[in-house]
């Protein structure tokens, strides 16, 4: 049984104040018993006060990228190790953003999760298409190549530890949700990928969906069987709507 995973990515937002209300708000709302994996992914430069102010909760944090090298002359860059200094569990790894913004390629993010998984960091491991490679019925070919390199570089019980988001492109920030199916048939394809490496990983890794997952969308699209969480964006800088999504699994 896989627990299910809903976490936040806040992207470039946030400042002392405005995470110090968001984080009380969700733990103050977060449902009696609630079994739901919640996680949220912070500015670097908020990690520490994640930790003050989540330490003791149930609730965990993360980082949103974390360099390909171990330490030394690359400004700018955070290491793994300094994540795991800073008490993440989790960093999002290989983001669309990072691949369209950034030029990250599907060699690069493939060091990212080994320098994560060096840390004992879970990498989220995002993979996606653009809306030309769906309308040109390349998703499956897209999203297997990206996931591909990744699995090439790992060993099957390092490929256990890791989680998948799929998140197209075309639906990240838009408003446009990919449907049940259309997500449940990448997320199936996914995990077939992923037993031809391990038949155990493909049984316990985790595929969230991600694509502006929000309250009036996130039951149905939990309720997928290869849909194990979210990764969610604009609803996550909202505590209301960030907790409707955890109440709705
Ligand atoms: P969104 O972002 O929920 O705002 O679409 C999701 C993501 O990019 O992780």
């Amino acid at each position: 049984m896989r627990r299910t995973l809903i976490a936040g990515n806040w992207k470039m937002n946030g400042s002392f104040s405005a995470n110090r209300a968001l984080l009380t708000d969700i733990i103050a709302g977060l449902p009696d018993g609630n079994s739901i994996e919640t996680l949220v992914c912070a500015p670097a430069p908020y990690l520490a006060q994640c930790a003050e102010v989540l330490g003791k909760t149930p609730v965990k944090w993360g980082a949103q990228d974390v360099s390909a090298h171990i330490k030394g002359a690359f400004t700018g860059e955070v290491s793994a190790t300094m994540l795991a200094d800073c008490q993440c569990k989790y960093v999002i790894v290989g983001h669309s953003e990072r691949r369209a913004y950034h030029a990250e390629s599907n060699e690069l993010v493939a060091q990212k999760v080994v320098q994560a998984l060096s840390e004992k960091l879970t990498p989220v491991v995002c993979v996606g298409e653009t809306l030309e490679q769906r309308e040109g019925g390349a998703t499956n070919a897209i999203v297997g190549a990206q996931l591909q390199v990744v699995l090439d570089v790992l060993s099957a019980e390092q490929v256990s530890e890791i989680v998948l988001a799929y998140e197209p492109v075309w639906a990240i920030g838009t408003g446009k949700t990919a449907t049940p199916q259309m997500a449940q048939d990448v997320h199936a394809f996914l995990r077939g990928q992923l037993s031809v490496k391990s038949a155990e990983a493909a049984n316990t890794v985790r595929i969230l969906y991600g694509g502006s997952m929000k309250p009036e969308n996130a039951k149905e699209l939990l309720a997928m069987a290869d849909i194990d969480g979210g990764l969610i964006g604009g609803a996550a800088l909202k505590a209301a709507d960030f907790l409707a999504i955890i109440s709705a699994c």
